[in-house]
């Protein structure tokens, strides 16, 4: 017996080359694996004809002598029929348009052509051979062709198909019915899902192809999906899209490309799928959506991409030196070769690398004469002459190296810098009109989340701003904390830009066509442009920072954005996107800070991030316990190490001050603090300072207290600054003199420093007095707690293990503090007392009084206050 099938979840053309294949084959049976399309059901069940059409689980296969199989030659696709291959004495016969793979099934005949459907082949066999066809069996057949062409308008349509139509409709294929079945309206729920699939899609651009990724979630398979792909790629004409849908144990994967150096079926197969060099899919069993995401986009930056090798990238070489030579002379041979490295011989192989940049830091520092064997790394990752650009980038980020040696065999051909890899992503892989090389590796697009994210005002203002840097001749981008935040999904409208060009003529022009004003700091190439009444923008230039000495402040250069972002903190903070008109959205990310923001990592940049910058040990704890993110491990080596290295010490205490109070002001900064007194850095505020259990504890207290305040909402609303109560809890367990030492040493404030101090001196004594078992009248609670700040109050409150002190201070906070007098002084003065010392105290007792209830209105405290007098 004959029997022919094709591959799961049929299409029209699966099930018009079944049919025309009945035409080659007369007697065979049909037989469908696995479910078939919405359409094709609900074309079959209309169409009786098709009734000899049988599915796999009534069929018998132990009679089949000939399997038909077509549209597919992969075993994993064809059900149960899959059984058959390989059995003795059976014959395959295999049509297929999608090419040949090692996969396929082996087959005695296997009929392929490069043709937009099947079906094409099978019907150019049938008229070939003169075959008679009814008008329905032309109908199915040209259905089959129309569904597989995009009715003849894929690229993936031949002539051969377009001449199969026409010999179709000539045996009386019926368009009009072909009509009906392919301009299906979609249903509701595709058309949610296809909403889901248009919001999720991101723009990567891997080694500048963009690449569009659309994903989402369905609780039942999508039996149509390629047509949904097909609206998306319609709707946005991506050049390469990738559509995935999560079902409950399954991803569905769809692949399209109009590039002839990307093909997707090569892709497909990488999921277990197949089908052509332009369209394929595949059924992931064995992934997650995020797993199936991942995978392909590692896939494709491994795959698609120019050719450079690590020997088209070597810019100089290096120059060499002994290890004993003194560090000057070795920073004077590699100034000299025009390079910001060399190489360290001994006995022939290589047993470092030194920087210049270290190099320069240990002469400053009076290690000119050093033997240079001290100053270089011992961290070598050599690579050979063809090893791939991007994996060269790898090993420069993630390894923290500043250059790679480059060998040929046993010979050193040289070495790629950090430098040269951006200039080879500059010159190749970009071009930009007006003649300017952007070289960036931008890796995704944000136009769409940037739309999704923002009130339309504020993306309109984005547009605006590269817009106006366009105009002058710059570039502008946004850049760091904004950018991080924009990735999280985190609402942060502190917009910080970068301005290749000039900053300051840049921020002038902005806040004159924002209608608003600018401060400027011209030493550090930076402004504020205010508008509106109550937004600001930071604006800055790219620049360059050289750190003359360890901890200093930077010298500060003009540079390309790269530099700019190379100089930052963490990779999470070192991402960009551009502004201008071209190229709007396109995130530069070249540390993979997206990578470590998905992954929760904070990593630094290079090696010398924190002797650069000691602040920075306060940041990484900050961004990791905000984020509850983990610093890698080898990030928190090199913070061990700055802090081992007292570098903190050698920072202006101002500048620890603005970390403190940045980790203070977080939600709940207990986490923080631990994390810092875990790294061993809370020594920086105080050499005594720890962080003591009832310190914990009191900061607990302080973050309940303060959730009742929230609650209470106060009518005279003070501004809190929350931090302050947070640093009196750490501070709690020094004396009095120690906090008065920190106060001066990191320069607080004086009205912060008074409210410390205050705490200090008043707290014990005034909460002792508030803890008495007998009552308390409302003006001896006011007479103790007045001239204390709220901060203050809060934290005694906090502090406090009696319920009757929190209830008085509680009290005092919602009733007795805002209660005025309404006499005044002037009042007094017309009834003949003369101003002085005594007036002070009479309106104090007459308040006394009110608080307590005794009196109420004006008259009775002017008689009150009289009263005092004539006593
Ligand atoms: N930055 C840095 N090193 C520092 C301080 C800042 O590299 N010591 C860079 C980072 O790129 C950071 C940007 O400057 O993203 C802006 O700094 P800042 O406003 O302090 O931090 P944000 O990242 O915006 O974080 P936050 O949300 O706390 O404002």
């Amino acid at each position: 017996m004959d029997l022919i099938t094709t591959h799961a979840n049929a299409d029209f053309d699966a099930l018009a080359s079944m049919v025309a294949a009945r035409k080659l084959y007369p007697g065979a049976r049909l037989v469908l694996p696995g479910s078939q399309e919405r359409a094709v059901r609900e074309f079959m069940s209309l169409s009786e004809d098709l009734a000899k059409i049988e599915y796999e689980r009534d069929v018998s296969l132990e009679s089949v002598s000939r399997l038909i199989i077509v549209e597919t030659r992969l075993a994993g696709r064809i059900g149960r029929m899959a059984q058959l291959v390989g059995k003795k004495g059976l014959e395959v016969h295999i049509y297929d348009h999608h090419p040949r793979t090692a996969e396929d099934i082996k087959a005695e005949k296997d009929v392929y052509k490069k043709t937009g459907a099947t079906t094409t082949i099978l019907a150019e066999l049938i008229k070939k051979q003169e075959i008679k066809i009814t008008p329905l069996e032309a109908t199915i057949m040209a259905l089959g062709i129309y569904e597989d062409t995009g009715s003849l308008t894929f690229p993936t349509t031949t002539m051969l198909d377009i001449d199969m139509v026409s010999y179709l409709v000539s045996e009386g294929a019926d368009l009009n019915l072909v009509a009906s079945y392919l301009k299906r309206e979609l249903s509701d729920k595709e058309l949610k899902l296809l909403a889901q699939l248009i919001q999720s899609t991101e723009i990567h651009i891997i080694n500048s192809i963009h690449v569009a990724i659309a994903a989402a979630t369905s609780e039942e398979y999508v039996e149509d999906l390629s047509l949904l792909a097909h609206k998306l790629e319609e709707a946005e004409n991506y050049n390469v899209s990738f559509v995935m849908v999560q079902t409950k144990d399954k991803v569905q994967f769809i692949a399209r490309s109009n590039l002839p150096f990307v093909d997707v079926a090569k892709i497909a197969g990488v999921f277990g799928g197949g089908g052509h060099h332009s369209a394929a899919g595949a059924v992931i069993k064995d992934m997650n959506l995020s797993e199936v995401r991942e995978r392909l986009i590692d896939y494709l930056h491994s795959h698609i991409r120019p050719d450079i090798k690590a020997k088209d990238l070597i810019s100089a070489k290096l120059p060499e030196a002994g290890p004993d030579e003194p560090v000057r002379r070795v920073r004077d041979k590699i100034a000299a070769s025009g390079t910001e490295y060399a190489v360290i011989r001994e006995r022939g192989s290589i047993a470092g690398i030194a920087a210049i940049k270290d190099l320069e830091k240990a002469i400053s520092r009076g290690f000119g004469h050093s033997r240079i064997k001290g100053y270089m790394s011992g961290k070598i990752f050599p690579v050979k002459a063809d090893t791939s650009v991007y994996a060269i980038q790898d090993i420069i980020y993630e390894k923290g190296v500043g250059c790679v040696p480059v060998f040929e065999g046993a010979k050193l051909l040289g070495a790629v810098t950090r430098s040269d890899l951006l200039r080879a992503f500059h010159a190749r892989l970009f071009e930009e009109p007006r003649g300017k090389t952007s070289g960036r590796l931008y890796t995704l697009n944000l136009t769409s989340k940037i739309k999704r994210s923002f009130p339309k005002k504020m993306a309109e203002l984005l547009k605006f701003i590269g817009r106006t840097a366009d105009d002058m001749g710059f570039s502008a981008f946004a850049v760091g904390g904004f950018v991080r935040d924009l990735l999280l999904g985190v609402e942060n409208l502190d917009i910080d830009i970068v301005i290749e060009g000039n900053a300051i003529e840049f921020a002038k022009r902005l806040a004159k066509e924002l209608c608003g004003c600018y401060v400027h700091h011209k030493r550090f190439g930076t402004a504020t442009v205010f508008f509106g009444g109550k937004f600001k923008i930071d604006v800055a230039m790219t620049r360059t920072e050289i750190y003359e000495r360890p901890a200093a402040l930077p010298t500060v250069k003009f540079g390309p954005i790269e530099n700019d972002l190379f100089r930052r903190d963490f990779t999470i903070n070192a991402m960009a996107f551009k502004l201008s008109r071209h190229g709007f959205g396109e995130l530069l990310d070249p540390f993979k800070g997206r990578r470590d923001l998905k992954e929760g990592r904070i990593r630094a940049l290079h090696d010398l991030s924190f002797v650069d910058d000691p602040t920075r040990i306060f940041r990484a704890v900050r961004f990791e316990q905000r984020f509850d993110f983990r610093i890698e491990p080898h990030t928190e080596d090199l913070i061990k190490k700055a802090v081992g290295l007292k570098m903190v010490d050698r920072t202006q205490k101002q500048r620890i001050r603005e970390e403190m109070i940045a980790i203070l002001s977080e939600e709940k900064p207990l986490k923080a603090v631990r994390r810092l007194a875990e790294l061993n850095e809370l020594r920086f505020v105080a050499p005594a300072l720890k962080l003591t259990r009832p310190a914990a504890g009191l900061f607990d207290s302080v973050d309940e207290v303060l959730a009742w305040y929230d609650a209470v909402r106060l009518k005279r609303r003070h501004v809190l600054n929350r931090w302050l109560i947070y640093l009196g809890a750490l501070l709690d367990g020094l004396d009095t003199a120690e906090v008065q030492k920190i106060c001066d040493e990191f320069v607080f404030m004086k009205a912060d420093c008074a409210k410390l101090m205050s705490y200090k001196r008043s707290a014990d004594k005034a909460l002792l007095f508030l803890s008495r078992k007998e009552k308390l009248r409302p003006s001896q609670i006011y007479d103790c707690l007045e001239g204390l700040s709220v901060e203050v109050l809060l934290l005694m409150m906090a502090k406090s293990g009696f319920q009757t002190a929190r209830r008085r201070i509680m009290d005092y906070l919602t009733k007795y503090a805002d209660i005025k007098l309404s006499v005044r002084g002037d009042d007094l003065t017309k009834k003949g007392i003369r101003p002085g010392p005594h007036f002070r105290q009479a309106l104090k007792k007459t308040l006394h009084a009110k608080l307590d209830l005794k009196i109420k209105t004006k008259a009775e405290e002017l008689d009150f206050a009289m009263r005092h007098f004539k006593s």
